[in-house]
């Protein structure tokens, strides 16, 4: 419909600002061999990751100038998720925009489907999609190798959220090799309303081993990384480890029953995914892996139960 005397530009309806939605994988550790606490407050690990198709989705629309981070939340638990600088979503932005001298404008917003704070590193995707979302928008040229070693300065599970697959994490977890794997593995989480913290579980387990842990390196994963080239799940679960499982158990000895119903349903292996509270089982085929969940689920041995294939990619813009 024509107005006449009004100009044209003021008929227009203002373009939505510019904005990327991209996804990033949480993740499972198929083994976790852990040193002793170093002076920088960490500990030493060795770590076979693989990024499972459980996604977090950040959406970065540009704020007018001067607005500064804005974040919302959406999905099962978002309650449980802080809305301020605290979020890793939200330091991944500020971190990215203060690195190549951008105002941090963006408005983020977070739709969770990784467990919140259960030791499958859902907030460490967030802020691995924020920086891919913001380094996008912003167009920042900044090479992959770059957002890499930022994504190391936000978290130690980070990186490995950016890249994907499968990889060894050395370091803190932060540094990582990809690794060569084969098919599709099919695996079911058990997890917790209530989260773990990392931090706790790592002092918890500098009590249990008396600062002085077995953990003699990645020779132990041999068959562990035999399995994943041979595409084989019998030997991969097999071979899953984690040495952090028995301090994550003595926090919430609830999860040994979780495990031994996964043992009691054929699981080919089930483990505390990385610091917990969730539970990991690996199953022979989608329809085992549902047969798992069910067992979980009637026994009331875990609040929610999620079934999903693994290796998947690494933060990707989707639109
Ligand atoms: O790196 P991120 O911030 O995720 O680590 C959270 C906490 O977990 C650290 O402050 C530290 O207490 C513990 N941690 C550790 N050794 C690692 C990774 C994490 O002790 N390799």
């Amino acid at each position: 419909m024509s107005h006449p005397g009004t100009p044209p530009s003021a008929r227009l309806t203002a373009a939505p600002p510019p904005s990327v939605k991209v996804r990033a994988p949480g993740k499972v550790n198929l083994s976790l061999r852990v040193g002793p606490l170093a002076d920088d407050g960490y500990h030493p690990l060795v770590s076979v990751f693989q990024a499972v198709s459980l996604f977090e989705e950040v959406t970065a629309t540009q704020a007018r100038d001067g607005a500064g981070v804005s974040l919302t939340v959406e999905g099962p638990q978002a309650e449980a998720v802080p809305l301020d600088e605290s979020n890793l979503a939200w330091r991944a932005a500020l971190l990215l925009a203060d690195h190549t001298g951008i105002s941090p404008d963006v408005e983020l917003h977070v739709r969770k489907g990784v467990p919140v704070a259960g030791g499958m590193a859902g907030g460490s995707a967030d802020a691995a999609a924020a920086l891919v979302a913001c380094d996008a928008l912003w167009d920042t040229g900044l090479a992959r190798a770059e957002l890499l070693e930022l994504a190391g300065q936000l978290g130690s599970d980070v990186p490995f959220c950016l890249l994907g697959h499968t990889a060894i994490g050395t370091g803190r977890g932060h540094l990582l090799t990809p690794a060569m794997t084969r098919g599709e593995f099919h695996w079911v989480f058990g997890a917790s309303e209530t989260g773990l913290s990392t931090p706790a579980v790592f002092s918890r387990f500098d009590e249990l081993t008396s600062g002085a842990p077995a953990s003699n390196g990645l020779d132990d994963d041999t068959a562990l990384m035999q399995a994943l080239r041979a595409g084989d799940p019998t030997a991969l679960g097999a071979a899953l480890h984690n040495d952090l499982q028995e301090a994550a158990l003595s926090l919430r000895p609830e999860l040994a029953r979780a495990l031994e119903i996964a043992g009691e349903a054929n699981a080919l292996g089930a483990i505390v995914s990385g610091s917990g509270p969730t539970v990991a089982a690996l199953a022979r085929s989608r329809q085992h892996a549902l047969a798992v969940a069910a067992r979980w689920t009637a026994e009331g041995a875990t609040d929610s139960v999620w079934t999903t294939t693994a290796p998947a990619p690494g933060a990707r813009v989707v639109s």
